[in-house]
């Protein structure tokens, strides 16, 4: 690489935001390309906080090539780091078009851009909702995919072209990383998880009722076939997640053609396991009741992660106490996220 500018679209978000932090650790620069549809331009201030070093920034939207074209005219762009998206599950069963238009057509006009511009050098933000209901545990990365909501299908036809894409140009160097639960925050306890409303997601959910936002935690289910008939998944720490792409972008210099890995930690815990980790956690207690399943939702979910670490030499190394610790000290120090 002649320079080490990474442009992070969605870099204002929960991971995006932690990812800027770690690639400035690495001694990367950064540019962010963000809209603000869901995240705030004081997480970016913070990450400079964090890191002492700037975070330049352009609002706009990753389907605008003009404005993609002033990134790359303005800029020597070494590599991308592709966050920008949409990813509420239930919001794109009520808007489909709107999930397909932001994720699927942003991702081809980026692309698009790159390629006039030859920067070849891209990481994308995948998810292990591309696995829908896997039908043997742990989740390897040659299991079959399918979709079961059109968020789902939107990562899953992002990965399909730039898979294609790839395949079709070897001079393209393309990550396709599929997260597992990405949970926790920076252990300054600045940036973090800041959803919008009622959160969908378990650890934000279990954060706002310890901080006292909330009542009671819903638990979707006790019926299923796991430990104590609670839901499991493959919880990870954002800042492990966030040095995985580091990691994935270091590794791509020696690559040709697009690569899928899972990043996780290879470990699953129920509801009611990280419901207790939190309590411990924060010394607050976490009521909840137990309440019928969501619709959707499957019973265990857990990766197969050695991939990640045999081929980019990364594996997780926070552990749930850390997880629940560093997303309480977030909570703690911002009870309604990020101002204004
Ligand atoms: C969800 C999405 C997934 C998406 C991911 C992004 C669904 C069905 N899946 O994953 O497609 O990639 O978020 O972050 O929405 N739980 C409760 N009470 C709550 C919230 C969750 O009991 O209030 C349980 C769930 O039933 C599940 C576990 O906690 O067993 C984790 O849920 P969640 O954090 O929403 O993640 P996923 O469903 O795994």
């Amino acid at each position: 690489m002649t320079t080490k500018k990474i442009l992070v679209t969605g870099g204002a978000g929960y991971i995006g935001s932690h990812t800027c932090v770690a690639l400035l650790q690495a001694g990367y620069e950064v540019l962010v390309l963000d809209n603000f549809s869901n995240s705030k331009a004081e997480s970016l201030r913070r990450v400079e906080t964090i890191s002492g070093k700037k975070v330049p920034l352009v609002q706009a939207d990753v389907r605008d090539r003009e404005a993609l074209r002033d990134v790359f005219r303005q800029h020597s762009i070494a590599g991308v780091i592709h966050f920008a998206g949409l990813k509420a599950v239930g919001e794109s069963v009520a808007e489909p078009l709107k999930y397909y238009d932001n994720n699927v057509s942003g991702s081809v006009a980026l692309a698009q851009v790159m390629a006039e511009f030859g920067v070849q050098v891209l990481v994308f933000s995948s998810s292990a909702t591309v696995y829908g209901d896997p039908a043997q545990l742990p989740i390897r990365e040659d299991f079959p995919l399918s979709a079961t909501n059109p968020y789902g299908g939107s990562k899953l036809m992002v990965e399909q072209i730039y898979g294609d894409l790839a395949a079709s140009d070897a001079t393209w160097q393309i990550a396709l990383l599929r997260y597992f639960n990405p949970v926790g925050a920076h252990s300054s306890g600045t940036i973090g998880e800041d959803p919008n409303g009622l959160p969908n997601n378990l650890m934000p959910f279990v954060s706002q009722v310890a901080v006292g936002r909330r009542e009671f935690l819903n638990v979707w289910g006790d019926d299923y076939a796991t430990i104590d008939g609670t839901g499991v998944r493959d919880y990870i720490h954002v800042m492990d997640l966030a040095e995985g792409h580091v990691r994935a972008l270091a590794w791509l210099q020696n690559q040709s053609g697009a690569h899928v890995f899972n990043l996780g930690t290879g470990r699953g815990f129920s509801v009611l396991e990280m419901v207790k980790a939190f309590e411990l956690a924060s010394n607050k207690p976490v009521p909840y009741r137990i309440s019928p399943r969501r619709p959707g939702d499957v019973a265990a979910v857990y990766a197969d992660a050695s991939k990640a670490e045999r081929e980019l030499g990364w594996k997780a190394v926070r552990d749930i106490n850390a997880m629940c610790q560093d997303a309480w000290h977030w909570q703690k120090q911002n009870p309604v996220g990020y101002p204004d």
